[in-house]
């Protein structure tokens, strides 16, 4: 008697009987900037297929995202106005408030994920307050709380704080609560690892830190038992669902996430991932489709419920072409 594991491999329906993991377009998340200003569809150069829309241009993407069946957009706002402590993040009109406003008003089946973080309103570019060249924790936090409660305010769906300062879950939460959003979910970026993978974001959402870097609140990429622990205090602290960032590098975080934590697990194919891949296909070195949905079962497989991507839409439409 002999075991020959090629028995279960030998037809596609017979692979396909036998498939551990599969992705599906509901387990997508399309990422989408907002600009502020009138008749804006700015392509982003490191990132083909992905532009910054001011509101009144936000139609023809929403339209995309309707029609493929994903179900959420995670949205990061390019305020015309910078300044130390980020005040357009938190003003009733500011840019993703107004894109939210519009976006659950038109397309009110469409949740909506509001990224909660200062970097890209402040003129230094970092994600928290600034005195004597450091970054203030505690400082920071009532901000990302006001951010917060303006986004919910506007009618955002999830809120989900970016900025890896200590305790701002917990700080959101309470806040929210105070204003009544209870049933409002906090979705935490909690492993984020400071990572060179974030720079064509950086382009696009202009959120460059202007002086040093962000290794004093992201995490060493070095460090995964440490991951663990941002996850155990960002639960503690009361985040409905928890992320690690970026992902294919860190499938062994995602992984040891899912094995040990019983929240819905997220993880960000993040703006450098999508660029490397999108780059190597322009060249003709790879075949996109397959590249792409290889990497999305990975993450499915490592663990992961929920896949924030710039591939959503043509995940989507692969999908849909798949079952015709
Ligand atoms: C803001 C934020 C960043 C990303 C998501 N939220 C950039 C950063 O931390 O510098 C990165 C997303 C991507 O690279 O696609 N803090
Ligand atoms: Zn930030």
């Amino acid at each position: 008697m002999k075991n020959r594991l090629r028995r279960l491999r030998v037809s596609e329906q017979m692979r396909s009987l036998v498939r551990e993991n599969r992705v599906q377009t509901e387990d997508l998340i399309y990422p989408i900037f907002v600009i502020e200003g009138e008749n804006i569809k700015n392509p982003v150069e490191s990132m083909p297929g992905i532009c910054q829309y001011s509101v009144d241009r936000l139609e023809e993407e929403m339209d995309r995202v309707k029609e493929s069946g994903v179900l959420g957009v995670l949205l990061f706002g390019i305020p015309k106005h910078k300044d130390e402590v980020g005040s357009e993040a938190y003003r009733e009109h500011g840019v993703v408030q107004e894109a939210v406003r519009y976006i659950k008003k038109n397309y009110p089946d469409i949740l909506v994920i509001v990224d909660v973080c200062l970097c890209e309103y402040t003129s230094h570019g970092h994600c928290g307050l600034i005195a004597d060249g450091k970054i203030l924790n505690d400082e920071t936090l009532p901000l990302l709380a006001k951010m917060s409660v303006s986004l919910a305010d506007a009618g955002a769906d999830i809120i989900a704080p970016s900025d890896m300062m200590d305790g701002r879950v917990g700080f959101i939460r309470e806040k929210l609560d105070g204003a009544g959003f209870f049933d409002i979910p906090i979705m935490a970026y909690s492993a984020k690892f400071a990572s060179a993978y974030y720079s064509p974001f950086r382009d696009a959402a202009h959120s460059a830190p202007g002086f040093g870097d962000r290794k004093t609140y992201q995490m060493d990429c070095a460090n995964g038992r440490e991951a663990m622990r941002e996850i155990e205090a960002d639960i503690w602290e009361g985040a409905d669902m928890i992320m690690v960032k970026p992902a294919l590098a860190y499938l062994d975080v995602v992984k040891e996430a899912s094995l040990r934590f019983k929240l819905p697990l997220v993880t960000y194919n993040v703006s450098g991932e999508y660029a490397l891949v999108k780059a190597a296909a322009e060249k003709g070195f790879i075949d996109e489709k397959r590249i792409v949905m290889e990497n999305m079962t990975a993450m499915k497989r490592a663990g992961a419920n929920i896949i924030i991507t710039y591939h959503a839409l043509d995940v989507a439409e692969w999908l849909k072409e798949s079952l015709s």
